[in-house]
C-alpha cells in the first residue's frame, strides 16, 4: 500500500530522525515535508533523502494557511505528523509569542486542512512537560495519560493548547487523530541548544558546561529511534482519539549526564560551571508508558548507556554539522543551495 506521509518540522531534530525510519521502512510511501526552516531547522540535516524520487521538501510556516490549503490540494496527503513547533523552554521564557503562533495556531491550520480536504488522519506530537513536574522524593509517582494538565512554561502551556485543539477537533469534528506525549529525546541532529548536545559540543570545545541550579532536576531520556517507532506504531495500530505517553523508564539527574559526558570524552569536571537556574524550572518529569506497552507492544530498545554512546559518536564524527550551527553559518545553507538552481 502507497500513502502520502506530510511530516511538518523534519528539518528538526525528530522530525528529521523520523523522516529517515519512514523511508527506510515504507519505501512505497512518499514523504512531504514541510518546514520553515527557522533556526533549528537545517536543509543539511536532510541531505541524505532530498534527491530521493519519494521524497519531497517544501519551505513553508504551518501559518500560512493560504500556502498550507494549496499543497494539501496538490498533493492529497494520507497521514499528517505535526512535529513543527518552537521546542525550546528556554526561547518560550524569553519571548513567548512565535510559541503561541507556531504551536497553538499553525496546529489548528493543519487540522483545519485536514478536515477541508478529506478528513485526514493527524497525529501531534506532544511532549510530557504538558503534566508539569512530580517531586524528587516521590520516585513511585509517574506521568500517565490520566494526568492532569498543569503546564509551567510559555513552551508546554502552548504544547498543551495544542492538545487541548486536537481533542476538541475530534469531538466536534469526528477528526481521525492521536496525540503521543514523549519524554526528553536524545540523539543524531539533535540542536545544540539542548542539554546533551550543546555539553558535547562545549566540552569538545574546552568550554565551561553551563549546570542550571544545582544540576539535580531529573528527565527521563529516550533514544530518538525508539521515539520514531513508537509514533510509527501509533500511525498504524493507534486506536483513533486516543493519547499514548513514550517513555524510556530511564531517570538521570541532570549533573550526572554532564558527568558522564565528560568522563566519555576525557574532559575535566572542572569546565562544570553552575549558573542561575531557569525561571520556573520544572523538578521531574517520569512517564509511564505502560499503555502503548500493553497495547501497541512497543518498548524502547536501546539502553541509555549504547544510546548516550552512540550520540557522542555522532558529535565526533559529524563535527561539521554543529560546528556550522554553531558558528552561524548554517543560515546561508539554504541560500547557497538554492538561490542559482
Ligand atoms: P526542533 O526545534 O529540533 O525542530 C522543530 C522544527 O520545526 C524545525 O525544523 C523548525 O524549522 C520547524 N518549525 C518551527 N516553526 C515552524 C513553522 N511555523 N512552520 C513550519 N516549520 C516550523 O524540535 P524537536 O526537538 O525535533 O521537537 C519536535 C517536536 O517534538 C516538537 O513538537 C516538540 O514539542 C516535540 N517533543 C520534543 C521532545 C524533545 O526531547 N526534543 C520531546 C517530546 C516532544
Ligand atoms: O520532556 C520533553 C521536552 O524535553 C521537550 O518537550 C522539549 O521540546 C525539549 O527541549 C526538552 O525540554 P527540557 O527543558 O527538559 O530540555 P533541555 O535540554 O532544554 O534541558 C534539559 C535539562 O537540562 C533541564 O532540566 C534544564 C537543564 N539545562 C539545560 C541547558 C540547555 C542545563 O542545566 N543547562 C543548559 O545549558
Amino acid at each position: 500500500m502507497s500513502k502520502t506521509v506530510f511530516v511538518t518540522g523534519g528539518a528538526g531534530f525528530i522530525g528529521s530522525n523520523f523522516i529517515f525510519h519512514m523511508m527506510d521502512k515504507y519505501p512505497a510511501y512518499r514523504i512531504v515535508c514541510l518546514d520553515k526552516l527557522t533556526y533549528a531547522g537545517n536543509l543539511s540535516t536532510l541531505a541524505s533523502v532530498l534527491k530521493k524520487e519519494n521524497f519531497r521538501f517544501v519551505k513553508i510556516d504551518i501559518c500560512d494557511r493560504e500556502g498550507i490549503y494549496q499543497l494539501f490540494e496538490e498533493e492529497k496527503p494520507d497521514v499528517v505528523v505535526n512535529f513543527a513547533a518552537e521546542s525550546h523552554v528556554d526561547r518560550s521564557i524569553e519571548d513567548p509569542e512565535v510559541f503561541l503562533k507556531t504551536n497553538i495556531l499553525g496546529t489548528q491550520i493543519l487540522m483545519d486542512a485536514c478536515r477541508k480536504f478529506g478528513n485526514i488522519r493527524f497525529h501531534q506530537v506532544s511532549t510530557d512537560e504538558v503534566y508539569g513536574d512530580l517531586p524528587l522524593d516521590r520516585p513511585d509517582l509517574l506521568f500517565t495519560e490520566e494526568t492532569p494538565i498543569h503546564t509551567s512554561s510559555p513552551y508546554s502551556a502552548a504544547k498543551a493548547s495544542a492538545d487541548l485543539m486536537v481533542q476538541a477537533y475530534h469531538r466536534t469534528f469526528g477528526l481521525p487523530v492521536t496525540i503521543s506525549r514523549c519524554s526528553n529525546n536524545y540523539g543524531p541532529y539533535h540542536f545544540p541548544e539542548k542539554l546533551i548536545p550543546l555539553m558535547i559540543a562545549n566540552a569538545l570545545n574546552d568550554k565551561p558546561l553551563p549546570v542550571y541550579g544545582e544540576g539535580l532536576n531529573v528527565r527521563d531520556w529516550l533514544y530518538v529511534e525508539d521515539h520514531c517507532k513508537a509514533i510509527d506504531l501509533i500511525l498504524h495500530k493507534g486506536r483513533i482519539g486516543e493519547v499514548y505517553n513514550i517513555g524510556g523508564h530511564n531517570e538521570m539527574r541532570n549533573i550526572d549526564i554532564v558527568r558522564l559526558i565528560c568522563k566519555a570524552l576525557d574532559k575535566p569536571e572542572s569546565l562544570i560551571t553552575y549558573v542561575a537556574d531557569r525561571k520556573g524550572h520544572d523538578m521531574r518529569y517520569a512517564i509511564d508508558p505502560t499503555k502503548i506497552h500493553n497495547e501497541l507492544g512497543w518498548l524502547p530498545e536501546t539502553r541509555f548507556e549504547e544510546g548516550i554512546q552512540k550520540t557522542i559518536q555522532w558529535y565526533l564524527d559529524n563535527r561539521e554539522w554543529w560546528e556550522t550551527i554553531i558558528s552561524g553559518e548554517y543560515q546561508n545553507y539554504y541560500k547557497n543551495m538554492y538561490e542559482n538552481r
